[in-house]
């Protein structure tokens, strides 16, 4: 039997483009290839898709690549693409990648994507929605707070401060609804800086958020689309500054910031977390797998802080940890995704 051609779609337009690289790198090299033929699509900055070679799939940065495009890859036009791939594996992340731009685009040609449908990836991308929907659905979600710009921008800027003020209050944190990486999120202790750190917010989208500062453990949970959705192993997050937030660096840079899988907390509370991560994964109608990103309070609650629906495949990142842990390689990880999204689109009716 034909090896199932799988295009491996990395880079792209966001703030993430290079951990994309890392991922879809790794995912290049750890994919079964006895099963599969993977090919690597780089994504450019004006989201035109070229086919790389490895000597460029290796180099340093996105950048790099890009500047050597015309020289050492071929263009491959979108309509061509369902000639030349089975299955296309997102390894990008952030906007117009993870947000269900680029799975809109993969529906219209026709060609299966790995990660959830359209409205699920909007959804979870889009933390000011997000969070509408999952305390509708009886999940808990931070005290929120969303700014759009023009109310900050409107002479009724002083409303605004009291309704953070009276809602939220100080320390808080504030950050754009559609970002990720950390990007633009900042911690605010007085009301002196919510207008910096809003404006740092509104570079990146037209909605801001100002979000209680939430003080425990922060933990996170794969699922995974087997037979039915499953949980992984939680793990706990340990920044290198207790008191500041989570760089980019923190969570993608080896030997910096920490993971522990299992986190350690009493089994209740990882039972909790698992509970947490399914009931989000299914209440946004999320698809073959996905990070559910979390804080355990001092009060026992456990708060969803964001979906991650195309989460980091970077060789050392925690989706793998927590697979490791019930003895899962990185290769039948991506196996089980590719398995899932086969499925996922055989058995849909209309857009994913
Ligand atoms: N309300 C909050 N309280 C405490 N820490 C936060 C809060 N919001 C974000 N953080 C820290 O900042 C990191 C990034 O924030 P997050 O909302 O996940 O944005 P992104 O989509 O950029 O990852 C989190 O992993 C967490 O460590
Ligand atoms: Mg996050």
């Amino acid at each position: 039997m034909d090896k199932m051609k799988i295009g491996i779609i990395l880079g792209g337009l966001s703030s993430e483009k290079d951990i994309s690289l890392e991922s879809g790198r790794n995912i290049f090299s750890k994919i079964d290839r006895k099963k599969y033929e993977p090919i690597s699509i780089f994504m450019d900055s004006r989201a035109a898709l070229w086919e790389i070679p490895l000597k460029l799939l290796m180099r340093n940065s996105t950048r790099d690549i890009e500047d050597d495009l015309r020289e050492e890859a071929k263009p491959l036009l979108y309509e061509d693409l369902k000639g030349r791939i089975d299955l296309a594996f997102l390894a990008l992340h952030g906007k117009y990648g993870e947000d269900g731009c680029m799975q809109g685009l993969l529906e219209l040609l026709d060609i299966p994507y790995t990660g959830s449908g359209v409205l699920a990836s909007a959804l979870g991308m889009d933390k000011d929605f997000c969070r509408r929907f999952l305390a509708a659905s009886g999940i808990d979600v931070p005290k929120t707070v969303s700014v759009p710009r023009q109310d900050w921008e409107s002479p009724r800027q002083a409303d605004t401060l009291e309704r953070i003020e009276a809602r939220i209050g100080f320390p808080c944190v504030i950050k754009p609804s559609r970002e990720g990486c950390s990007t633009a999120v900042t911690k605010i202790v007085s009301r002196a800086s919510v207008g910096r750190a809003l404006e740092n917010a509104f570079a990146w989208d037209s909605t801001a958020l100002v979000e209680e500062f939430l003080t425990g453990v922060e933990v996170t949970c794969g699922v995974l689309e087997g037979e039915k959705p499953f949980p992984l192993v939680p793990s706990e997050t340990i920044p290198t500054d207790a008191d500041s937030i989570l760089s980019l660096e923190d969570k993608f840079l080896y030997g910096k910031g920490e993971n522990k899988t299992p986190a350690r907390l009493p089994e209740e509370v990882l039972k909790k977390i698992q509970d947490t991560a399914l009931a989000t994964f299914l209440a946004l109608n999320l698809r073959c797998y996905a990070r559910i990103d979390m804080f355990v309070l001092a009060d026992g609650r456990v708060v969803v802080l964001e979906p991650n629906t195309l989460p980091g495949m970077t060789p050392s990142t925690v989706l793998f940890h927590q697979a490791a842990a019930l003895d899962m390689t990185q290769s039948a990880l991506i196996d089980l995704i590719i398995a899932a999204a086969v499925k996922a689109h055989r058995t849909k009716r209309g857009p994913l």
